[in-house]
C-alpha cells in the first residue's frame, strides 16, 4: 500500500454532478475486493448517503465525530452486505457548518485509523485547504457540458496549488452533442487524467431501491466503469493485477483509467 489508509475525495465545483454516486459506488467496488473501507459523509449542506443506501441515519456520525463528541470508532455505521463502514450525517433539517479547526482534527484522526481507504463525499464548491495534508487523491467529478467543465477547472487549479493530486472524472458521458472532446479537457486542464462514467438508466433505479448501482448488475455500463475507476486505487494498494497488467490493459476503458496511474505526474 503506498500509503494507509489512502484517503480519496470526491469533490466538485458544481451540484447535483454525481459525486455521491461516484463516492458510494466507489466505496462498495473497493470494499468488494475485501478492502477494509470507510465513506464518510462530508456533505454537510446536505448529508445525501444514508438515502442512497435506505439508511435512516441516528445515533453518532459525522457531526458528533468533528466537534469531538465521540470517537470515530463510536461513529460508525455498518453495511452488513460488504463490512463498509459508514460515518453518516445527520437527518435534521438544519444545516450544520463544520468548524475548519476542528475538520483538521478530524481528519488527522482519520489518518491515524487502520482502514485502507477513506472516501469522503464533500459538498459543492472549494473545500478548506486545512485539511488537505490528508487527503492522497481528488476525484473531481464534472458533467460533459462547458459550465462544469469550466468551473471546475477552477478545483483543479485550487488542488494544484495545493500540490494535491487529482484526476477528473466526466459523469454522465453519453450525450454526443454535449459531450467534452478530449481538446475541452486540454483547453481547461492541461494534461490531467481523465476517464468517463457513461449516463446510465441503471443509476436513477438503484437511487429509488437505494441500493448502490454497484450492488445490482455489474455488467451494467456505470458499475462496469466504476469497478474500472476502483483499480487504479486498487493498483496503489498492490492488488495482484499489477502480476499481470495485460489482464486489464486489453480493456479499452481501463486503458483510460490505465493512463492515470502511470501518466507521468501520477507515478506511484
Ligand atoms: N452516471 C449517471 N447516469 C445517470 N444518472 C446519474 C449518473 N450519475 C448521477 N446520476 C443522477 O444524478 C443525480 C445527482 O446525483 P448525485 O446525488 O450523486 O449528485 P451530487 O453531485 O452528489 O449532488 P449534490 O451536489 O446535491 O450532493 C441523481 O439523481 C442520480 O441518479
Ligand atoms: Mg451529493
Amino acid at each position: 500500500m503506498e500509503k494507509r489508509p489512502y484517503t480519496i475525495m470526491v469533490a466538485s465545483q458544481k451540484g447535483g454532478v454525481g459525486k455521491t454516486t461516484v463516492a458510494v459506488n466507489l466505496a462498495v467496488a473497493l470494499a468488494k475486493h475485501d478492502y477494509k473501507v470507510i465513506l464518510i459523509d462530508a456533505d454537510a449542506s446536505t448529508f445525501s448517503v444514508n438515502g442512497h443506501l435506505g439508511i435512516r441515519a441516528s445515533g453518532n456520525g459525522f457531526i458528533e465525530a468533528v466537534q469531538g463528541k465521540s470517537s470515530i470508532n463510536d461513529s460508525i455505521f455498518v453495511y452488513q452486505p460488504l463490512d463498509l463502514h459508514l460515518m453518516l450525517g445527520s437527518e435534521s433539517k438544519e444545516i450544520y457548518r463544520p468548524d475548519a479547526e476542528d475538520l483538521s482534527k478530524f481528519y488527522a484522526q482519520v489518518a491515524k485509523t487502520d482502514y485502507d481507504f477513506v472516501v469522503i463525499d464533500s459538498s459543492p464548491g472549494l473545500f478548506d485547504s486545512t485539511y488537505a495534508k490528508y487527503i492522497n487523491d481528488v476525484i473531481i467529478v464534472t458533467t460533459p457540458d462547458n459550465p462544469s467543465a469550466t468551473s471546475n477547472a477552477k478545483l483543479a487549479a485550487f488542488c494544484a496549488k495545493l500540490k494535491l493530486s487529482y484526476r477528473l472524472v466526466i459523469n454522465k458521458s453519453g450525450n454526443s452533442k454535449s459531450a467534452l472532446e478530449k481538446e475541452d479537457v486540454e483547453r481547461l486542464f492541461g494534461d490531467v487524467a481523465f476517464g468517463t462514467l457513461p449516463e446510465d438508466g441503471l443509476v436513477g433505479q438503484s437511487i429509488l431501491k437505494q441500493v448502490p448501482a454497484c450492488l445490482m448488475d455489474n455488467g451494467a455500463p456505470f458499475p462496469a466503469s466504476i469497478e474500472e475507476l476502483s483499480r487504479v486505487y486498487l493498483l496503489k494498494a498492490g492488488e495482484p493485477s499489477r502480476k499481470d497488467p495485460d489482464r486489464f490493459a486489453r480493456r479499452s476503458f481501463f486503458r483510460k483509467f490505465a493512463d492515470w496511474t502511470i501518466g507521468p505526474k501520477y507515478k506511484n
